[in-house]
């Protein structure tokens, strides 16, 4: 465990197990300095433990970068079920899963994740009060994380390129589900132009017809020639393989993980490509989950969204100033707020111990 590839000194990591019902649940609690480690619960059928392990811990970091970056009081954290949600999931597995959260006190809140659905919550809300959706305008569709990921494209255009608006601009939106597909709306409606790809060819002629979009193949849409490249889809798809075809100077996008190792970063930063972190741009879901304890309607959670656009902004503007890469500036902001909240909590823990 400790010397997993993908252990970044996680606080706790819990493997789970309850007969009565078959769960079989690992629950990675990254880091908790700036306050409960929030992040979906994942149902999925690993081929192997191995695989569900190195999801769980890498996703829980991600989760704690999201938080930090966007200055929210929460730290990362991330479950997974290992199952097939078509298959295996019960009401009572989801009990099961429930009372594994309660377990342990507060110090991990979920949501929905792939596989997990808002229905899913209310049944593990039978027997924990540590989830996300609790509230009746949470249980509305709202496609935050597209919404930001659109915040961090306009902060990047305007830093980058000099333009207030999207207007002709064209940009490849790789993956036309829930992210990308509203991503596109957003887009359109802005007056962008339209290059997207997805394997799934509904996907893309749905594009086509309602929003004009220019359809080009799965790996094609790397060499096309855009002002934005916004990976929806997969992650790891910034690799040896495709930053040298890139045809877009700025990628922007929902998809985790993009990077296939930490130093495409440099590779892509010496193609003259800008790369907005990940765990930046895609922030709408625990902003969202923020609101639902300030102000959860609709009108303020898009507004709330909408600070990924200043923020994004500031990390360009650092990072032109220091000659970084826009993702070391963003490391470094999440590692010293995190060490100062750890600070902070040792310095108020040995004051009390004194006292
Ligand atoms: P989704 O499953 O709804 O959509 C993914 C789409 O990508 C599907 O249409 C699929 O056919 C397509 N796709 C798969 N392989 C492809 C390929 N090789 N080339 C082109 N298209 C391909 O997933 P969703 O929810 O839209 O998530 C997309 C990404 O965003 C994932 O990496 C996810 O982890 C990340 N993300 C999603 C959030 C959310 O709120 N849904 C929040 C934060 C991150």
């Amino acid at each position: 465990m400790f010397s997993h590839p993908e252990y970044d000194g996680h606080e706790r990591v819990v493997h789970a197990h309850d007969a009565a019902t078959g769960l079989r649940a690992i629950v990675a609690l990254h880091d908790t300095s700036l306050g409960p480690a929030f992040g979906g619960c994942r149902m999925y059928p690993y081929a192997d433990e191995a695989l569900a392990l190195a999801d769980v811990l890498r996703l829980s970091r991600g989760m704690t970068y999201k938080a930090a970056i966007c200055e929210l009081p929460y730290g990362g954290g991330k479950s997974v079920i290992l199952g097939d949600p078509r298959r295996d999931k019960t009401p009572e597995l989801l009990r099961a899963m429930g009372r594994l959260i309660e377990s342990l006190g507060g110090r991990y809140v979920t949501a929905d994740d792939v596989g997990t659905t808002l229905a899913d919550l209310a049944v593990m809300r039978e027997v924990t009060k540590h989830t996300a959706g609790a509230t009746a305008s949470a249980q509305a569709p709202l496609a935050v994380t597209a919404y930001g990921v659109l915040m961090a494209i306009e902060a990047a255009v305007r830093h980058y390129y000099q333009r207030d608006t999207l207007e002709g601009l064209r940009v490849a939106v790789q993956g036309l589900g829930n992210v990308g597909y509203p991503l596109c709306g957003h887009l359109r409606e802005r007056g962008a132009e339209l290059v997207v790809a997805d394997v799934d060819p509904a996907r893309t002629a749905k594009a086509a017809a309602e929003l004009g979009a220019e359809v080009v193949g799965p790996e094609a849409i790397y060499e096309a020639s855009v002002d934005v490249l916004a990976p929806c889809a997969l992650g790891a798809i910034l690799n040896d393989r495709t930053v040298p075809r890139l045809g877009a100077r700025l990628v922007v996008g929902g998809a985790n993980n993009q990077l296939a190792e930490p130093r495409h970063d440099a590779m892509l930063a010496a193609r003259g490509i800008a790369y907005v972190p990940d765990y930046l741009a895609n922030a709408g879901g625990v902003i969202d989950f923020h609101q639902e304890s300030v102000d959860d309607s609709p009108e303020a959670v898009l507004r709330s969204v909408e600070r990924i656009r200043g923020i994004t902004a500031g990390v360009l503007a650092r990072a032109a100033a220091s000659g970084e890469t826009p993702l070391q500036v963003a490391d470094r902001i999440v590692r010293e707020r995190l060490q100062a909240a750890a600070a902070a909590r040792r310095h108020t823990a040995s004051a009390s111990t004194a006292g």
